[in-house]
């Protein structure tokens, strides 16, 4: 008998294994995900990279059963999170997990999210993980809108979101997402629907929180700086297959594959046009 004297290697928070999504649109069939691995280690940030329509939001949005709507014709593989099957878990059950300890999701768009009749503070309390301390709910949405750089949670909670700018939005779509202390942030594009000062803020504080909190982030993006900034490794995509993972470092360096090869020139060739500028 062999046995094996190294010792177990935990598995990957998250762990996705032959994913596939296909719609129908007509009589056509769109694989937007397609045969696709994807892995996020407890405590790691993630990029995912790839022109529009690669199945970037697909993929996100079929791993955490999150918006996926009636055209989806098939939904195939295996997704664990802590080795639990995402896919096969009952809906009672997967809102657990989502709201304590598990994962959440930030989207572009953080009014299609929060609801327009509601204080801010009081759907903030409602994503709230259960606490052991028992700490009253305005201390812990407090803190919440505090960790996400509010200078006055008291009053920004009282207030609707059309009484927010779009950062300030964003940055309560974020303190929601931290209501239930997830081990994984999914991020599908944060920023771009913000003017630039305010996206590096926000992306600031995203990374903050992920080094401050050790939780995992899994970002998509379409800025390489995003990824050569916050990343530790990235996934890149083109039309529904992951064309090359690696880490950051190695992506810049040694891009394997002549997509990634070019997304990394045209990135640099941003770069120096902003110096240029500056
Ligand atoms: N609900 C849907 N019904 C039918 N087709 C869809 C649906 N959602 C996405 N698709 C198709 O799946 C493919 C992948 O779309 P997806 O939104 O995942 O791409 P993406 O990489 O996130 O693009 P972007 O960078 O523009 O956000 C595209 O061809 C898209 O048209
Ligand atoms: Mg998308």
């Amino acid at each position: 008998m062999k046995v094996s004297l190294s010792p177990a290697v935990p598995p990957p928070l998250l762990q996705v294994r032959n994913l596939k999504v296909h719609f129908r649109v007509g009589d056509r069939l769109v694989r937007a995900v397609d045969d696709v691995d994807f892995d996020v280690n407890a405590g790691e940030c993630v990029g995912v990279v790839g022109e529009s329509g690669s199945g970037k939001s697909t993929l996100i949005r079929a791993i955490s059963r999150l918006m996926l709507n009636l055209r989806v014709d098939q939904i195939a593989g295996d997704v664990r999170f802590e080795g639990r099957d995402l896919l096969a878990m009952p809906d009672r059950e997967l809102r657990l997990l989502r709201r304590s300890r598990g994962f959440s999701m930030i989207f572009q768009d953080p009014l299609g999210y929060l609801n327009p009749t509601q204080r801010v503070g009081r759907q903030i309390a409602e994503a709230l993980s259960p606490d052991a301390r028992s700490r009253s709910e305005s201390s812990r949405v407090n803190d919440l809108l505090d960790e996400v750089g509010f200078p006055d949670p008291k009053s920004v909670a009282r207030r609707y979101p059309h009484e927010l700018s779009g950062g300030m939005r964003q940055r309560v779509m974020i303190a929601m997402a931290l209501a239930s202390d997830p081990k994984l942030l999914f991020a599908d594009e944060p920023t771009t629907a913000l003017d630039a000062t305010v996206q590096l803020q926000v992306l600031q504080m995203l990374y903050r929180l992920h080094k401050n909190r050790n939780m995992a982030v899994a970002i998509i993006t379409h800025d390489l700086g995003v990824v050569a900034e916050m990343c530790d490794r990235v996934y890149v995509m083109q039309t529904g297959k992951v064309l090359e993972s690696a880490s950051t470092v190695d992506l810049f360096e040694r891009p394997q594959h002549p997509y990634s090869a070019r997304l990394v020139d045209l990135s640099a060739h941003r770069t120096d046009e902003t110096r240029a500028r500056a």
